[in-house]
């Protein structure tokens, strides 16, 4: 009998430290407060507040229906009238959600006592990154869609009140060099989401293949979705023979886009231009300098072949395939891309060159004549995408030559992209090789790892950004935020593409969220080994164990 006590006593603590204390959420929270008592959630009412976003009220309809589920015991979900004045007055046991115009956009706080949890948030942003940290301080079972009614339904009293340090807290996926369907974008916004992330860039055409139906361009989802193979392993000369393709149809693509916005996360889409168009010339060719013929690459690298953009027609393309995307995303930015683009052809090409004579550009001792005709083409876009009310962003090298007011910086080589642009009042995303990339090898020797891009990035230096060093203090509002990239020319499955971003990704996401100073390498450790593993267990991630 005594014996069973003591396995019973060490069982609860078990359970108790599984469930995870305030501190032990990921991201970690800008304030949390342990208390004396606990609270079991499961069984108990859920009351919203008919005053907070329809979108909101579902999400929280949902949670309290999966932990009845999960809890084996139902937790009721209304939203009666005055419920704010009544949880004021009154002791009722019960979850209550209510609105508080007074917390920023994406700020919650959570209160737990005995009897009763009062969760507060100004809107949609709020209330579901208040239901992720309830997540986290639940068993992970809260993550499966398994029964575990022997689990522990209980939350440690406690406040917690938590804000986002950056807005913009970004992870991309390459969907050009390998396909993901949309069941495996949807579980890449999943875990984005478990973690508070809240855009995603999504990198959708470039030489390898073109990925977004565009109707007015039928052939980009009959041709350039396609390439006739690929290289093998690093063998630049080989080529595996298998024809590889996908597009994502316009469906798809709201489909997604809705999804995300359900989860909180805007979705961002890069037309990468006027370089890494390959695919597109494929189809299209008269839209190249030579006219061709081309076709999507079965190599990795940045093919020199680009738009010509001494062609009236090119803008034509562009301002047509822009319009439907801007159309299918309602965020309020188009990535534009604007990398390593060549300028081989433009030098050669009578039209590239004869638009530069009639725009009176000229070599200087910085940049070439042919910089500033990007410049032209980012300008041009730029105010065409304004006209139905989008922004754009650009990778660094759009700052080459002179970038017009208005345009972000994604600073992707290195954080002197950002440092500039933020001197020059753009804003700017910090999204640095030695950070942020996400393909690069987690191990010092890359031969213990899968196939790879090269590189090195391992957890701890993820972890390690400081993403406003070198950035005048005074400048650090254009700072967006932070994001990284994975990009896919190396990684073919859905098994491979989340071993590379998990747990990268939640090092990435304390970056993104906690208050500066407030990040700790040793509780995070322990932490991901305590309780992030079995949350990606049960939600069924692959990862990085080391
Ligand atoms: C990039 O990695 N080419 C932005
Ligand atoms: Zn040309």
């Amino acid at each position: 009998m005594k014996r069973f006590l003591i396995m019973g006593i060490l069982c609860l603590f078990a359970s108790l430290a599984r469930a995870g204390m305030p501190d032990d959420v990921v991201p970690r929270p800008a304030e949390a407060v342990l208390l004396k008592g606990s609270l079991r959630l499961s069984g108990l009412p859920f009351k919203c507040d008919p005053s907070l976003p329809a979108e909101a009220q579902a999400a929280v309809s949902s949670f309290a229906s999966h932990l009845g589920y999960v809890s084996g015991k139902s937790c009721p979900f209304s939203a009666p009238p005055g419920l704010a004045a009544a949880v004021d007055a009154g002791k009722a046991k019960g979850a209550y959600f209510l609105r508080d115009t007074a917390l920023g956009a994406e700020a919650y706080s959570i209160e737990v006592g005995s009897g009763r949890m009062v969760v507060r948030a100004s809107g949609l942003s709020g209330i579901l990154y208040a239901l992720e940290t309830l997540r986290q301080l639940l068993p992970a079972a809260i993550y499966g869609q398994q029964v575990a009614d022997r689990e522990r339904w209980v939350l440690p009293a406690c406040v917690i009140r938590d804000e986002p340090r950056f807005a913009w807290r970004g992870m991309h996926l390459d969907s050009s060099r390998h396909f993901w369907d949309v069941d495996e974008v949807k579980r890449y916004l999943d875990v984005m989401a478990m973690y508070k992330l809240n855009r995603f860039h999504w990198h959708l055409t470039d030489d390898q293949g073109w990925r977004i139906e565009i109707k007015a361009y039928p052939l980009l989802s009959q041709i350039s979705c396609w390439r006739e193979g690929t290289m093998v392993g690093r063998d630049f000369s080989s080529n595996d023979g298998i024809r590889y393709g996908g597009f994502y149809t316009q469906d798809e693509i709201r489909e997604v886009v809705e999804y995300a916005a359900a989860r909180g996360i805007t979705v961002v889409p890069e037309i990468d231009l006027p370089g890494h168009m390959l695919a597109a010339l494929a189809a299209y060719p008269e839209l190249g300098c030579t006219g061709g013929p081309y076709a999507a690459w079965t190599r990795w690298g940045v093919s020199d072949q680009v738009l010509c953009v001494g062609k009236e027609s090119t803008f034509e393309f562009l301002e047509t395939v822009l319009s439907e995307v801007a159309e299918l995303f309602p965020g309020e930015y188009i990535h534009i891309g604007g990398d390593e683009c060549p300028k081989d052809e433009w030098k050669k090409c009578p039209d590239c060159q004869a638009r530069i004579r009639e725009l009176g550009l000229r070599d200087d001792e910085r940049f070439s004549a042919e910089q500033y005709l990007q410049n032209y083409v980012t300008k041009r876009i730029q105010d065409f995408l304004a006209t139905k009310g989008k922004k754009v962003i650009g990778w660094d090298e759009i700052l080459e030559g002179e970038l017009a007011p208005g345009a972000t910086v994604m600073s992707w080589r290195g954080t002197a992209g950002a440092i500039e642009a933020s001197r020059k009042g753009f804003d700017a995303i910090l999204t640095p090789t030695s950070h942020c990339y996400f393909d690069y090898c987690q191990a010092e020797d890359p031969s213990t790892e899968p196939l790879g891009i090269g590189g090195y990035l391992p957890l701890e230096k993820v972890y390690s950004m400081d993403p406003l060093e070198g950035i005048d203090p005074a400048k650090a509002h254009h700072i967006l935020g932070v994001q990284a990239n994975l990009w896919t020319e190396y990684i073919a499955t859905p098994e491979h593409l989340e071993y590379m971003l998990l747990p990268r990704m939640l090092a990435l996401a304390e970056v993104q969220w906690c208050p500066a100073g407030q990040r700790d390498w040793t509780r995070f450790l322990r932490v991901l080994h305590e309780h992030e593993f079995p949350v990606l267990d049960r939600a069924g991630y692959h990862y990085r164990t080391k």
